[in-house]
């Protein structure tokens, strides 16, 4: 599998803090089955001062030491724009653009408040200048993640659509990805590693979700042919696709959750409880779906079966089909079902460990961003001389950070509905709510404070 999207590089953004971390990050990924990277630091980012220049010597440097001996020549520099409004402003005047190093694709994000209309002027300024797009994690703008409609404008008019491999293992995005299949408005699943715990540089557990949910023509596609077309510099077309996918295919939470529960019925095999009796690869069971994910298979879910997205070649189909034996063992006379007898129980601690990392993934994007927009207005007092303008602009920042802070707060109020809900289905203390809401309230105040204050 090829990387097109890791922060391994050390001490030059949020990703790698220093050279050993950045040495674990890559024996990680190598371990990882990942064997080519595009190594991508942030650029015009609150987090990495640095120039192009600056950024691409100390990958040379880098490389040269660490290249040889953990990845060879599977490493490529490119960097991640953050596409502003001074930037597309000064795009005229730069010599060298900011694309990879050895062609004309260009991996970009934006504010997170921005609206598909101003990403597709941002990204016309850069199609009239040879620039091929290729925009990073769309799934997490809200304007792309509730209308992805939006995203396929985005890839009609040439822009290569990437989203993270994490995202495949987390059913907040799972409607947002199964429509962009549909839609064939996906071309690139990449790391986006920042260290190895809370991002890590990893692509093989989402590799085999894709494979499961959809098929492995697909997981090739978005894992392996595409980002080797950007690693080489090669032109890239989008194929078409004649998408099929099993009935009842199921999504759930996370790998860590798939694994307990298959390990749940290996262990149910072994004591007699199911047909096959020891032998796992007997059971005709891949999943046990949480009450929600069964709602959402049956009430249209993932039966894309015999949808035509556009002429062209067939892919495989998925024949990994999702079932719960019904039969009663003859040796017990126990019933084993999908919703009674299989004891599907969540701990308290795997719900809350569920539910407080996706609280803590919203934290991090609500202060990155707040932490974007501060330096928006910074610019905007650099860059804009004419009074009016300045503050016509700084007033759309302010407009925009309140917005974010709407935005921030329905996604946040609509995890703690499902959190409480998943610790009342199984009459567990629901005080960590409470707990919770109130840490939100504290977090946004602090930070709100802090930018405040500098002003
Ligand atoms: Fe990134």
């Amino acid at each position: 599998m090829i990387d097109s999207h890791v922060h391994i590089l050390p001490g030059v953004d949020d990703g790698a803090r220093d050279e050993e971390q950045s040495v674990y990050m890559l024996e990680k990924a190598k371990a990882d089955g990942i064997t080519h990277w595009i190594v991508t630091p942030h650029y015009n980012h609150a987090c990495s001062p640095h120039t192009y220049d600056e950024l691409k010597s100390r990958f040379i440097k880098w490389a040269a030491i660490y290249g040889n001996s953990h990845a060879k020549d599977n490493l490529l520099f490119g960097v991640e724009v953050y596409v502003d409004e001074p930037f597309i402003k000064f795009l005229k005047h730069m010599d060298k653009l900011p694309t990879f190093e050895n062609s004309n694709y260009m991996l970009i994000e934006f504010s997170r408040a921005w609206k598909v209309e101003q990403m597709l002027e941002a990204i016309h300024e850069l199609k009239i200048r040879g620039v091929h797009p290729v925009i990073a994690h769309v799934e997490v703008y809200p304007d792309l993640l509730e209308k992805p409609e939006n995203v396929k404008q985005l890839a009609d008019e040439g822009c290569m659509i990437q989203v993270s491999a994490s995202s495949f293992l987390d059913r907040h995005y799972y409607k947002f990805l199964r429509a962009l299949i549909q839609l064939n408005a996906v071309d690139i699943v990449a790391s986006d590693g920042h260290d190895v715990k809370n991002r890590p540089p990893i692509l093989s557990d989402s590799y085999r979700a894709v494979t499961k949910h959809f098929s492995k023509n697909w997981a090739n596609r978005l894992f392996v042919d595409a980002p080797r077309k950007l690693f080489y510099g090669e032109v890239y077309v989008r194929p078409h696709m004649v998408v099929t996918v099993t009935k009842r295919q199921i999504y759930t939470m996370g790998s860590s959750v798939i694994a307990g529960l298959a390990l749940l019925f290996i262990g149910l095999g072994q004591l007699g409880f199911l047909p096959g009796g020891s032998n796992p690869d007997a059971l005709n069971i891949a999943v046990l779906e949480s009450t929600e994910a069964i709602s959402d298979a049956t009430d249209g879910g993932f039966d894309l079966t015999d949808e035509s997205i556009a002429a062209g070649a067939k892919e495989e189909e998925t024949t990994e089909q999702v079932t719960v034996s019904t039969q009663a063992p003859a040796s017990t006379g126990l019933p084993i079902s999908a919703t009674t007898s299989v004891p599907s129980k969540l701990t308290y601690d795997e719900i809350v460990t569920i539910h407080i990392t996706m609280l803590e993934l919203l934290q991090s994007d609500y202060e990155a961003n707040v932490a974007r927009i501060y330096e928006d207005i910074q610019n905007a007092r650099t860059f804009i001389s004419d009074e009016a303008k300045r503050k016509a602009a700084i007033d759309g920042y302010i407009e925009e950070a309140g917005a974010l802070e709407a935005q921030c707060d329905i996604e946040v109020y609509d995890v703690l509905y499902k959190f409480q809900n998943a610790l009342e289905e199984f009459d567990y203390p629901v005080d960590v709510i409470e707990e919770s809401r109130a840490e939100y309230h504290s977090i946004k105040e602090a930070t709100k404070q802090k930018y405040l204050n500098e002003f």
